[in-house]
């Protein structure tokens, strides 16, 4: 049985401030009975996150990483460096890195590998653009972006989370019926089990794109759909508790 996670992306949103009463606010509302849970803060607040959540049941992470172990590439930052912050998580591939920074899949993939040699675990995002789906180009889409980090990571797929996101769900309030979002998993999940078939069923695979305290019971009731990868919602801790304790009831 796969828990459920439940992850926010805090996104380039957040200040000393505002975080601390997010934090505090998240923390004192979780309790005994909500899915795993994570935040994944801008990486100046990563120190925040290990201050104010250390013995807390929410874990925190990093929305980047780079593919690269230390040297002279300005402005990245490596995965031991988010080790040295207490990072469990890492999330790598988002759409709008593969977007806007024009991340290829094969980058995405040694970004993967990067933090699993340093302990971390990459929550790997997958997902079609609007075009794609109604080119039905979506399961083509999806495949060529999870086969590229399935063929780097090898053995250590149980060590990875993967996400699938459609594009055209992201911050547009448009989600996924819970049908269309299963069907996705579902190949992934049989994509995995070519790869690895022991394995595979352990993989947590979240779904993301304007989850939100109304959706996400009925999301997370999908067999193949196990927790969520929440932006907008995961800036009120009303919200992201909403969904937390959502994903405890299936
Ligand atoms: P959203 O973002 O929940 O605001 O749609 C999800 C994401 O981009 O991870």
């Amino acid at each position: 049985m796969r828990r459920k996670l439940v992850v926010g992306n805090w996104k380039m949103n957040g200040s000393l401030a505002s975080n601390a009463s997010l934090l505090a606010g998240i923390a004192e509302g979780l309790n005994g009975t909500g899915a795993d849970s994570a935040v994944c803060a801008p990486a100046p607040y990563l120190a925040q996150c290990q201050a104010a959540l250390q013995g807390s049941k929410l874990a925190w992470g990093a929305q980047d990483v780079s593919a690269q172990a230390g040297g002279a590439y300005t402005g990245e930052v490596s995965a031991a460096m988010l080790g040295d912050f207490a990072c469990r998580f890492v999330i790598v591939g988002h759409s709008e890195r593969r977007a806007y920074h024009a991340e290829s899949s094969e980058l995405v993939a040694k970004k993967a590998v990067a933090a699993l040699d340093a302990g971390l675990t990459p929550i790997v995002c997958v997902g079609e653009t609007l075009a794609e789906r109604e080119a039905e180009q979506t399961f083509v889409v999806v495949r060529n972006q999870l086969g590229a980090v399935l063929a780097l990571v090898g053995e250590r797929l149980n060590k990875i989370v993967v996400a699938y996101e459609p594009v055209w769900a992201i911050g547009t309030g448009k989600t996924a019926t819970p049908e269309m979002a299963q069907e996705v998993h579902a190949r992934l999940r049989a994509q995995m089990a070519e790869h690895n078939a022991i394995v595979a069923g352990g993989v947590q695979i979240l779904y993301g794109g304007s989850m939100k305290p109304e959706n996400a019971r009925e999301l997370m009731a999908q067999p193949d759909i196990d927790g969520g990868l929440i932006g907008g919602a995961a800036l009120k801790a009303a919200d992201f508790l909403a969904i937390i304790h959502a994903g405890s009831s299936n």
